[in-house]
Order: C-alpha cells, then structure tokens, then sequence
C-alpha cells in the first residue's frame, strides 16, 4: 500500500465539488486526475485539487497512481465507470442511486469480488454528526426498539429540460434521487429484511418526464417506513434560504429521536426509559462530534459545522488501507436499489410490491402512472 493514495475523481459537477473538496483534505491523500466530458469542468477542478485534467476516463484509469476512484458523474454512467475502475484494480466510491437496474448493481457487486477492490456507495447521511450520533444513540437502545420512521426530502428544481428528469439518464425522478438516501437510512437503522415496498406518486407538479413527488412505505416484520419527496417543494432551507427540505423522525418503543441537519440543534432526542446518559424525561440535544473548521463543507443544507463529507472520505479512505468493508459496500448498494426499484413496479401496478424483487422487473422507470 502506497503512503500516499491517488484518487480520480470522474465528473467535475455539482456534487462533484464537495467530494473534490473533502477527499482532498484527508491525510495521505492526493488528487491525480480529475475527469470531465466538458474539458474546462475538468480543468478547474484540476487546477482547484489538484492532478491533470482529463476528458476521458479510460486515459485516467490506465494511470498505475490512481489507487482510487470517486464516481459523481450523472446516474447512467455510474454502472458502466464503477465496473471499468474496479476492472483497472482502483477501489470505488461512487455516488447515490448506485445504478439503473438490477442487473447493473449485480455486475458492480460482481466486478468489486473478482477485482478485491472496494465498492462503497456514498450516503452522506451515514457520516453526518446528528446521523452517526442517532445511530449510537439507537445501537444503546436508548429509544427501545423503532417501529417506525417517517422522512422527507425534498428540493425544488427549477429547469425540468436537466439530466435528472431524463429518465434514460436518471433512471427515474424522485425515488432514484431522494428516496434512495432515506431508503438507506431506513435499511441501516432497521435491522430486518423490507418485505414489501409500497410507493404513490407522479408527475404532480410539474411537466416533467419523470415523477416529480412521490411517498414510499416500506414494511419489515416489525417497523414500517414511509418515505416522502418531491423536486417540486417550494420551502426555504434555513441555513440559506434556497428551497431544501430533509426531516426525519424515528419512533421506538421508549422514544424519539429527530433530525433535522438544516437546524440547530439538528438532533433531539427523547426517551423514557432512563438510557440517556445527558438528561432523562424531555427532549434534549445531545453534543455531537465537532468538526474542525478546516473540514466543514460549503454544503448547500447543513448546519456549517456538522458536515458529513469529509468524515466519509476518510472512512472510505480507511477501508481502503485497514482492508474493511464499507458499510454502504456493493450489496448494501443493491438492496437499497432494490427496494427503489420495487416502488417504481409498485408505481406501475398499483400495489404492494413482496420483495425478492425479480431481476427482470428491476428496472428502475417505466413512465408517468395514471
Ligand atoms: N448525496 C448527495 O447529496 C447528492 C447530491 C447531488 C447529486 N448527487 C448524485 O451525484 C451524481 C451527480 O450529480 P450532480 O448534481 O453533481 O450532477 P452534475 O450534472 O452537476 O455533474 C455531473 C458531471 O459529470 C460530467 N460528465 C458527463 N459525462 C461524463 C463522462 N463520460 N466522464 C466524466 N464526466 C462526465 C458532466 O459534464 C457534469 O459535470 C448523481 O448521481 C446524483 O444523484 C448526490
């Protein structure tokens, strides 16, 4: 294992910036090639990270110091880039919603065992402060056992001519895009196998080729998740007043504890049943991890000084040289897109969707319901 580890990153967007950014200020870790379709996307991001710029990806990979890859690119080349870079022996982080179908998640998981590389897929909610400290919180039993979580996310996206509602691209509107962060929140809390995925939604505000909003419920033997969005939702954020939403509440038998990672405190937490260490009989706002200014991120919805993305790099980054596997690791990828793609055959069939989901109906979109 070298001392200093090379990455690529392969698409210099939006969310590209806040990966470019915080794998950079991990220790022991280089920018080497940073890769656009639009050469002066490229370019700036190499001249800001560091690295050479590139237009193609294949020309990044074929470089022996690139030891790992970060995949921010739109969802359609998330399949075909991850399984290239594994192919060239880089480990793999790569962006929400893993893939288009099952069978691309399948040949990713597949690519990641014969190569013996890493496959994480990025979650920012699994390394942001009032997640891991929720998390914790849960793992003590401090609010007994969940039965239930209700969350939203939900943005609103003025220009519906984007990538993101082009389902040949996207793979589909809202459930690929936000339902898939709490879908994995959900599956990382709840320790039971979904049994059945339930969605409704549609192209309800907006002319939009894919649905713009949408509510999901999934069921395991003992909780139940219901799971709202919308690309479409007109409420200002606020840490800056552009128009963001995420909540979640999660109930157990002996609390609640919410998060809400625009406000301060982002976490409340309350229980009766005597396990929480800092007050006991109200709700309180447990401290959470501190990050140094240095780390904080430029994120568009945080609080300033709890952001996720550099905890995730370094984590991923750990993984890489104390050989672990990603908690979010291919097959965690998979079942959080098969649960996806269960609501969008629910969407289509209006019904309850049993999971195993059949190959063949992973799919991801097939067309505005009703
Ligand atoms: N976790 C989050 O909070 C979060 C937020 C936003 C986006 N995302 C995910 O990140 C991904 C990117 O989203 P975005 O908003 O940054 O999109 P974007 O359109 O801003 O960026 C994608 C970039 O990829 C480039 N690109 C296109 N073809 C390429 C190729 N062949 N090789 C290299 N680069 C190429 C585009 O030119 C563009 O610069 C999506 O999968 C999205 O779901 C996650």
């Amino acid at each position: 294992m070298p001392q200093t580890l090379g990455a690529a990153i392969l698409g210099c967007g939006g969310i590209g910036t806040a990966h470019a950014w915080a794998v950079t200020r991990v220790p022991g870790v280089k920018m080497v090639a940073c890769v656009d379709a639009i050469p002066e996307r490229a370019q700036a991001f190499a001249s800001r990270f560091g690295g050479d710029a590139y237009t193609d990806p294949v020309r990044a990979l074929e470089r022996s110091d690139v030891d790992f890859v970060l995949v921010t690119t739109a969802n359609d080349l998330h399949a075909p880039l991850t399984i290239h870079a594994l192919e060239a022996g880089k480990h793999v982080l790569v962006q929400k919603p893993m893939a288009l179908n099952l069978r691309e998640c399948d040949a990713m998981v597949a690519a990641a065992e014969r190569s013996g590389k890493k496959l994480m897929v990025s979650f920012f909610e699994f390394f942001h402060p009032a997640f891991v400290r929720a998390k914790e919180l849960i793992d003590d039993g401090v609010i007994g056992r969940i039965f239930m979580i209700k969350a939203i996310m939900a943005w609103y996206m003025p220009n519906t001519d984007a990538w993101r509602f082009n389902p040949a691209v996207s793979g589909g509107g809202i459930l690929m895009d936000g339902h898939s962060h709490h879908v994995a929140l959900f599956h990382w809390l709840v320790k039971e196998p979904v049994q059945s995925v339930f969605s409704e939604g549609g192209t309800l505000a907006s002319e939009a080729r894919v649905e713009d909003t949408a509510v999901t419920l999934l069921r395991t033997p003992s909780a139940i998740g219901e799971i709202s969005g919308s690309m479409r939702l007109k409420e200002p954020c606020p840490q800056n007043g552009r128009y963001f939403k995420e909540s979640i509440e999660i109930f157990g038998t002996d609390g609640t504890i919410q998060i809400k990672p625009e406000e301060r405190p982002s976490l409340r937490v309350f229980s009766d049943n005597g396990r929480v260490a800092e007050k006991l009989n109200g709700w309180i706002s447990p401290n959470l991890e501190w990050i140094p200014y240095e780390d904080r991120g430029r994120s568009m919805h945080f609080n300033g000084d709890e952001d996720p993305w550099v905890p995730e790099h370094r984590y991923f980054v750990d993984c890489i040289r104390e050989d672990r596997e990603p908690v979010s690791n291919g097959q965690f990828g998979r079942e959080v897109m098969e649960m996806v793609f269960a609501g969008y055959e629910s969407l289509r069939q209006g019904r309850s969707i049993k999971l195993p989901l059949d190959v063949a109906a992973g799919v991801g979109y097939q067309g505005i319901p009703r």
